[in-house]
């Protein structure tokens, strides 16, 4: 008998008129636990964290939070411990990034509104601890020199590391990650990869939704499948990768070839960098917003 979920869905199905985008999906995240969650582009992964994080309301089913129903409110789920960031970066463009991670501390912060009016003692501790506790997560994630540049002057990656430093900022139990190394280059998708290990290691479950399965399977303990809404199949990396459903969904190619690839991967990072790491570009349009299908 294992120990009980940090997070789990409850037979998620999720209908949009005519659709069903979603079928009696379930999850079990575990303290401590890194989940992939892969599949084909319109397999219903983003539409499931949207479920997970109150931006959705399930058609049926419900997600759990150590055991307490999550109402389906995006500020409430924020607040109850579950973090999030988004396949299309949504930063506050004309923002530091300094004051984009506040706007997540301030989501936790219990000061209301009257407090900033009066500005008293409290309010002004409770604001410089806010700070402190932010350039600290800046520094975390690799932004530390970056925090007072406008969100919008920097580069994509950094980009989507400063989104991981805001959702941080709301200290989640969970942190959900929508396509966290979408378009980065190898270097970046590689410093990403061990930035997840270091926010496992505070004690952060984490969910990951990614299309490079060699990122997914180096780094996940436990990976989920889901395909045209439902789950295919989940498991250990070894037994998803090897999986026949899997590659004919999914993979298009033999295990041992999956296999190959991992271990190549591995032995590239342990070399000092993984030079062959395939990163699939997002399509982006002139303003830099990313969109349409891979
Ligand atoms: N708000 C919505 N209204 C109607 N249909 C939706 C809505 N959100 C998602 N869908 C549909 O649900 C299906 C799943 O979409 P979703 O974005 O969850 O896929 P995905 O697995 O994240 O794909 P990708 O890998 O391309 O990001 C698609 O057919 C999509 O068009
Ligand atoms: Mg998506």
């Amino acid at each position: 008998m294992s120990a009980p979920p940090v997070l789990a869905a409850n037979s998620v199905s999720m209908v949009f008129g005519g659709l069903t985008a979603l079928s009696n999906v379930s999850l079990r995240l575990q303290e401590g636990q890194i989940l992939g969650l892969i599949g084909p582009n319109g397999a219903g992964k983003t539409t499931f964290f949207n479920c997970l994080t109150g931006l959705y309301s399930p058609t049926t089913g419900n997600v759990q939070l150590r055991g307490k129903v999550l109402p389906t409110d995006p500020a409430a789920v924020t607040v109850a411990g579950v973090a999030r960031t988004f396949q299309n970066i949504r930063l506050f463009p004309s923002m530091t990034s300094l004051e984009n991670v506040l706007v997540g501390r301030h989501a936790r912060m219990k000061q209301g509104p009257l407090a900033s009016l009066f500005h008293g003692p409290a309010y002004q501790r409770g604001e410089r601890d806010a700070r402190d506790r932010a350039l600290e997560l800046l520094e975390f994630v690799g932004l530390g020199k970056a925090h007072d540049e406008l969100a919008r002057n920097l580069p994509y990656g950094d980009q989507r590391r400063l989104e991981i430093a805001r959702a941080l900022a709301t200290d989640p139990k969970v942190l959900l990650l929508d396509e966290p190394t979408a378009g980065m280059n190898p270097q970046e998708t590689e410093a990403t990869r061990q930035l997840i290990f270091a926010i496992r290691e505070t004690g952060v479950a984490v969910v990951v939704i990614e299309h490079d399965t060699k990122f997914i399977f180096s780094l996940c303990d436990h990976v989920s499948v889901l395909v045209q809404g439902q789950l295919l199949v989940e498991g250990t990396p070894e037994v998803v990768r090897a999986d026949p459903r899997v590659i004919e969904a999914y993979l298009g190619k033999p295990p041992d070839e999956v296999e190959a690839e991992v271990r190549q991967y591995a032995e590239e990072v342990a070399h000092g960098g993984p030079e062959a790491t395939q990163v699939i570009q997002p399509v982006r349009d002139q303003d830099g917003h990313e969109g349409g299908k891979r």
